[in-house]
């Protein structure tokens, strides 16, 4: 099934991943970005492609694209937890914004073409999850003025928008609530956990924990994730979706995977556990299975030998 999808923040990790997918089943790409936290060289190599096409913009004011457009998926925002520069948490107002105005401006784009609309939503939704692992139809437990809020508390008014079109337009609105990814064009400074670590194991550092690493989190490699998105987006689901793998590991086991897979990784080392960080995060994904016949494949080991293989040629470590 061969489609024209406009995709926002298509520099980004999950975008130029999806970008690449898209292109690779034969459909034409529109990629949206300004760069706040995607990276040029992630997309350099599409640009020759015909039909690929890059329009440098703030995806919170008005989106112009010229007609067919059977599906926008809205990715951009700032996505990362940590402390660096491109982490939600120094981007205050643009992640409010972008989750906000940006998610009604690519709706509009959508509504106004008749296309299908994907919105990339997030496990943050859930908060600090009473409930585990997290069915959809869990209302979670969030701080809304927690430093984490401005993240949370935008895809949680982007699901809200997406609800009211598919209530008011009747538009074909999906809902991705989408838990930890990761794999090859991660920013190596992004801040997230399975980044930190490659990078930390790879030049040799020590491993930095947050808390006593007891905490448990769910990990699932970009191309099970990506593969879950398309299946979504060509289904006639309209609403939120789970994707994410279920596995859960604690941060210490983790790091310990991460260690045995890279000799000379420095050893795990402790600091205070951030605000609201949550204890435990996994996903139900009951719902992809039955709707999708979805199911993540790609083993933690497998996904961590493919993802330190790209950031061994990235930050060019032999
Ligand atoms: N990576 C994950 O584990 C994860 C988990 C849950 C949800 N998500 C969601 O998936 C989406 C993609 O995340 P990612 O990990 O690829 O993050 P990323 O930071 O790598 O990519 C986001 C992209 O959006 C662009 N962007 C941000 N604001 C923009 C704006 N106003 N206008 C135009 N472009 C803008 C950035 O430049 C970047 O290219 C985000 O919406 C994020 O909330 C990601």
């Amino acid at each position: 099934m061969a489609y024209r999808a406009v995709v926002t923040g298509g520099a980004g990790f999950i975008g130029s991943n999806m970008s690449r997918a898209l292109l690779e089943r034969g459909c034409s790409v529109v990629c949206i970005d300004n760069f706040l936290t995607g990276r040029r060289t992630n997309i350099d190599d599409l640009l020759d492609n015909e039909r690929f096409e890059l329009i440098v913009q703030d995806a919170c004011e008005p989106i112009e694209v010229k007609a067919p457009i059977d599906a926008v998926l809205h990715l951009a925002s700032p996505a990362s937890p940590g402390t660096s520069a491109v982490s939600y948490l120094s981007l205050p107002f643009e992640t409010l914004d972008v989750g906000s105005r940006g998610t009604w401006s690519a709706l509009r784009l959508a509504h106004g073409h008749g296309a299908r609309f994907l919105f990339a939503s997030t496990s943050e939704i859930y908060g600090d999850p009473v409930l585990s692992p997290q069915p959809e139809s869990y209302w979670g437990n969030v701080n809304s003025i927690g430093p984490r809020s401005v993240y949370d508390e935008a895809k949680r008014f982007g699901e809200a928008l997406c609800a009211a079109h598919i209530r008011e337009f009747g538009m074909d609105v999906k809902i991705a609530r989408i838990f930890n990814t990761y794999g090859p064009r991660m920013r190596p400074e992004d801040g997230r956990v399975v980044s930190n670590f490659i990078v930390q194991a790879l030049r040799g550092e020590d491993l930095t924990i947050y808390g006593d690493g007891s905490q448990t989190r769910s990990f699932c490699f970009i191309d099970d994730l990506v593969a879950g998105l398309l299946a979504l987006l060509e289904s006639p689901h309209t609403g939120p979706m789970n994707l994410g793998n279920p596995g859960e590991f604690t941060i210490l086991e983790l790091a310990g995977l991460v260690r045995d897979l890279i000799p000379g990784a420095g050893e795990p080392v402790f600091e205070t556990l951030p605000q609201d960080d949550p204890k435990q995060r996994r996903p139900d994904i009951a719902l992809a299975g039955e709707v999708l016949g979805w199911a993540p494949k790609v083993a933690l080991p497998e996904g961590l030998g493919k993802t330190i293989d790209w950031y061994r040629a990235e930050l060019g470590i032999g």
